[in-house]
């Protein structure tokens, strides 16, 4: 039987129970994505109870050109890396380890941001878009230098000192656009079929691994089902998720929704377990639920119902920062 208190290891970070805490923007950080000392703050303060075993840290733009939007944490040149190195130690003082979501938004960046404009696999409006502009479709030349610069920033997530990283692939951002048929109608090998679809992911995961070793822990988070008519379904998911793991990522973050988390379709406890449950059956990689658990019986329940290996709780930590405590605690 599976606890929320048991240890377990995702690659080599052991982790000392089953809880986490899944990427939150804090939108805290400077004009050029610097960590502040707000952005410190609020970490130390939501960890400080030291019952959280990972915390995944906010999506963190990888260039300039794939921000979404101010105040939103950078990993775009090595300038931050002193920054990260006091975020992740400070997170790591309280006793949790610490993974850095890497993102691009691709065609949902900020427009007015230097120099950016909405690209995308294809010259199609992102449905999450609130402005509905058309982006311009990547050319392959772009598309391997964005493989490299996710490459280039797990570098320096791991000279930081971050114990991993997260791709990110959900929430409609740029990788979430290649693995989506709605947003992705290329006719090259970075499109087509499924696999044509994730040889970004593919490409970004091997180009990740040489860079910073295969011993260093790299998730992938995981749109695993657009909840769109014509979008990226869990079939296909499953499918994604054995060769994500076979190529070397370390743990499948699961979540949703090609216009975010949240919606009218998104309701009761763990709303995305449907889908963890079917790739967790797939991979033998560790699975994480993150969506709408409020109760710690109810993470025990999906733990016991080999739904995932780790549970996420965002929102219901953000309300109470004591309730790791609470869970950790529960008879
Ligand atoms: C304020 C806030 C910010 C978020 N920022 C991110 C993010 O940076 N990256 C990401 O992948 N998900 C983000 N999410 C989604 C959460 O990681 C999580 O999947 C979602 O909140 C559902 O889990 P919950 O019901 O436990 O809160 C955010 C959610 C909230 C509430």
């Amino acid at each position: 039987m599976l606890y929320i208190k048991d240890r377990m290891y995702i690659k080599n970070i052991e982790l000392k129970n089953r809880l986490v805490l899944p990427p939150m923007e804090t939108v805290s950080c400077g004009d050029d994505g610097e960590v502040t000392e707000d952005t410190l703050k609020y970490y130390d303060e939501i960890t400080k109870s030291g019952y959280i075993g990972l915390v995944i840290v906010e999506h963190t733009y990888i260039s300039p050109e794939g921000k979404v939007k101010n105040g939103q944490l950078s990993v775009a040149d090595d300038r931050k890396i002193e920054g990260l190195k006091k975020l992740a130690q400070s997170i790591q003082a309280n006793g949790s380890k610490a993974v850095l979501q890497l993102s691009h938004a691709g065609s949902n960046c900020l427009k007015d941001s230097k120099g950016s404009e909405p690209v995308g696999p294809s010259a199609v409006v992102n449905p999450r878009s609130k402005d509905g502009l058309m982006p311009r479709e990547l050319t392959v030349e772009e598309i391997k230098d964005l493989v490299r610069k996710f490459a280039d920033a797990a570098v320096r997530a791991k000279k930081a000192g971050f114990d991993g990283v997260e791709i990110h692939s959900a929430h409609g951002y740029l990788l979430n656009q290649f693995l989506s048929p709605l947003t992705n109608k290329r006719t090259d090998e970075y499109g087509k079929d499924l696999m044509g679809r994730i040889r970004i992911h593919m490409e970004t995961i091997e180009a990740v691994n040489r860079e910073v070793g295969l011993e260093y822990a790299v998730f992938l988070r995981l749109g695993a089902s657009d909840y769109m008519e014509g979008g990226t379904t869990i079939e296909d998911s499953v499918i994604a998720s054995r060769e994500f793991a076979k190529i070397g990522v370390d743990a499948i973050d699961v979540t949703g929704g090609m216009c975010g988390f949240m919606g009218p379709q998104f309701t009761g406890q763990g709303y995305f377990s449907e889908l963890s449950e079917k790739i967790k059956l797939a991979v033998y990689i560790p699975v994480i639920l993150t969506g709408g658990i409020t109760e710690p019986e109810a993470a025990e329940k999906f733990l016991r119902m080999k739904k995932a290996d780790f549970i996420g709780v965002g929102r219901a930590i953000l309300k109470d920062y004591d309730w790791p405590r609470k869970a950790m605690n529960q008879q």
